[in-house]
């Protein structure tokens, strides 16, 4: 028998999970570094203007769909086509989410169980441990594969309890911890010797860096993967709100929310860098480009923290706490697309479902990490580049072009009896009907290229 379906018990539960799951890795790291080196300001704002009039009525598309359907992905697809061809396509868009979900969910738990890793660090180094340290810190397959199951522990613990008391009550406390984190910590960091020239970099636009076509779709592709968009995650998500909710405002809190903090990350993040430089640590590659990605967050600010002394470790310590946060919000919800669709499709208890899924990921995470030249950016470029727009573009076009137009405005109307006199009703259904679909495809044909 399979387990009642779950609900979020209020907004407010239901905002912090969404964006919970938006607000990740993504954010803390890749969007700063991105803004850094791609025009500053200028790219901040392309990243804003995109996030408004694509990403969220992308996003948009699947709330509405899961809240109709209240299933997974694969059912919800099912329900609202009108012909056997459409269900079949839309039952294997579902699936394909559902895989996609899962690999992503292999490979960020190896990155999430580094920060971990380093968070633990920043305790032994209080204590004087310096072999531990260095191991904790140290690319090596024991170390690796132990906090990639600690992680993954923590991300099954959280969704074996459920919507209410494992996604919603880990969200609504960790969130909030995330945000005063990392408030505390940009508050820090621009008291110190060279942060304003961080924020020079950050907030000067370069106009015309910010406006050329690549870096356009480029801004795109990261407020896609950033919003969670393309494997049924917010699907599954709005299939736990009740009907009464104003589903374009809750949708927008959570945008507004992804935005606020990748934005928020940026004053931490570039800041740091040149309080970094300002005490010698190297932040610019041999090229003349400023240190990014891995080599940034693994080898730079930890450089950084280590010339901070006692303060340092626990900076480090709050750091890497609120990237171990941030990932573990997301990985919840990667998780639990998978085990929705095997609770509702073939009946598994939720515990079942949640140790075997999660079970047969962290064997995927291993066979990552034993081939990790091979596999590693493989995984991540399969499934960011390709499979997120990709089944994105699936997800638009089943809401504009497959469900028909009055039962899509009669499941606005629920929670939201005046919809149609909006200016959401006005725009959003053309959006989601071409303008999401092309660009989505230009992003994919620009992807295939670069
Ligand atoms: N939005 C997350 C981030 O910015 O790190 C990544 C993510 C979460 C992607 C959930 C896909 C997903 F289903």
């Amino acid at each position: 028998m399979a387990s009642p379906r779950g609900e979020f018990s209020s907004r407010f539960g239901f905002v912090m999970a969404a964006a919970g799951s938006a607000v990740g890795l993504g954010n803390i790291w890749g969007f700063p570094t991105q803004a850094a080196s791609n025009g500053g300001a200028a790219f901040l704002l392309v990243y804003l203007v995109l996030a408004f009039t694509l990403a969220y009525p992308a996003l948009m598309a699947e709330l509405i769909i899961g809240r109709h359907a209240h299933a997974n992905a694969v059912n919800a697809l099912r329900l609202i086509s009108p012909n056997t061809a459409l269900r079949n396509l839309g039952a294997a868009t579902g699936i394909a989410g559902f895989i996609v979900a899962s690999l992503i969910l292999s490979f960020y738990a190896i990155v999430a169980g580094w920060m971990l890793a380093f968070c633990l660090s920043s305790l032994a180094s209080l204590l004087d441990m310096a072999v531990l340290v260095s191991w904790l810190t140290s690319f090596g397959i024991g170390r690796n594969v132990l906090f990639m199951l600690i992680f993954m522990a923590f991300t099954i613990g959280i969704i074996s309890a459920g919507v209410r008391d494992g996604i919603e009550r880990w969200s609504a406390r960790l969130m909030p911890a995330l945000l005063l984190t990392l408030f505390l910590l940009v508050v820090y960091v621009l008291t110190l010797d060279g942060a304003m020239d961080g924020l020079r970099v950050y907030l000067l636009p370069d106009f015309e860096r910010a406006l050329s076509p690549k870096l356009i779709i480029a801004a795109l592709g990261a407020a896609f993967f950033s919003l969670s968009l393309g494997v049924g995650t917010m699907l599954i998500y709005g299939s736990y709100i009740n009907d009464d909710e104003n589903l374009p405002v809750v949708g927008g809190l959570v945008t507004l929310v992804d935005i606020l903090i990748a934005v928020l990350a940026g004053f931490l993040v570039l800041p740091a860098m040149y309080v970094a430089l300002h005490n010698g640590v190297e932040i610019f590659s041999a090229t003349g480009e400023l240190i990014s990605e891995d080599t940034l967050i693994f080898t730079v600010l930890p450089e950084l923290f280590a010339t901070m002394g006692f303060t340092g470790i626990v900076v480090s310590f709050t750091f890497f706490f609120l990237m171990s946060t941030a990932a573990l919000t997301s990985s919840i919800s990667m998780l639990e697309v998978p085990v929705a669709y095997v609770i509702e499709e073939h009946g598994l208890k939720r515990k079942t479902a949640v140790f075997t899924i999660g079970g047969i990921i962290a064997i995927a995470s291993i066979v990552i990490l034993l081939n990790f030249e091979a596999l590693f950016g493989l995984v991540i470029a399969f499934t960011t580049r390709y499979s997120q727009p990709l089944l994105g573009f699936m997800f638009c076009l089943y809401a504009g072009w497959v469900w028909h137009r009055d039962a899509l405005l009669q499941e606005l109307r629920k929670g939201n009896p005046g919809v149609e006199h909006s200016l959401f009703w006005k725009i959003w259904p053309w959006y989601v009907k071409l303008v999401c679909p092309v660009i989505i495809v230009g992003i994919f044909v620009q992807s295939l290229w670069g």
